[in-house]
């Protein structure tokens, strides 16, 4: 049983169901390396992004930051937990862009990446420590 303070329970089968839900769809035609993210909202609902490339290269936006703006544009800011799948052969995490976005909103909560038939759990303050964060505009 949960009590006050405990983790919330997430069920990791159905964010990584999403996950490839999501990876299926990834515009990925460039790179070949199709991403899927499911977000765990804290109102419940899961929000799916995947990578969507450009012929200009780097106009690419990753998966783990179009999960966010699915959410955003939902009504949700909250989160919970985030998966992300990657054909690579073990497992891969945000990179240093979403790192930084994704620490706007959920810094503390699990983050899990399956590739390869692996399974690796993290979170965003554990990959980017010190991150630039809302607070920090008050210090100015
Ligand atoms: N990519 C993501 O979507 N998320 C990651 O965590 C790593 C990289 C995408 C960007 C690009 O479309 C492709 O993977 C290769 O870098």
């Amino acid at each position: 049983m949960n009590r006050p303070g405990d983790p919330p329970t997430v069920d990791w089968a159905a964010l990584h169901r999403e996950a490839l839900a999501a990876q299926a769809e990834a515009y990925a035609p460039y790179s070949r390396f199709a991403v899927g993210a499911a977000l765990l909202g804290v109102d419940g609902r899961i929000y799916r992004g995947c990578n969507v490339e450009n012929v200009s290269y780097g106009l690419t936006v990753c998966a783990e930051r179009n999960a966010i703006g699915h959410a955003v544009v939902s009504g949700t800011r909250g989160f919970l937990a985030l998966v992300v799948v990657t054909p690579a052969s073990s497992p891969v995490v945000p990179c240093g862009m979403c790192r930084q976005v994704l620490a706007e909103f959920l810094p503390s909560f699990p983050v899990r990446a399956y590739a390869g038939g692996g399974m690796l759990e993290t979170t965003v303050e554990a990959l980017l420590p010190h991150a630039f964060e809302p607070d920090d505009l008050g210090r100015g």
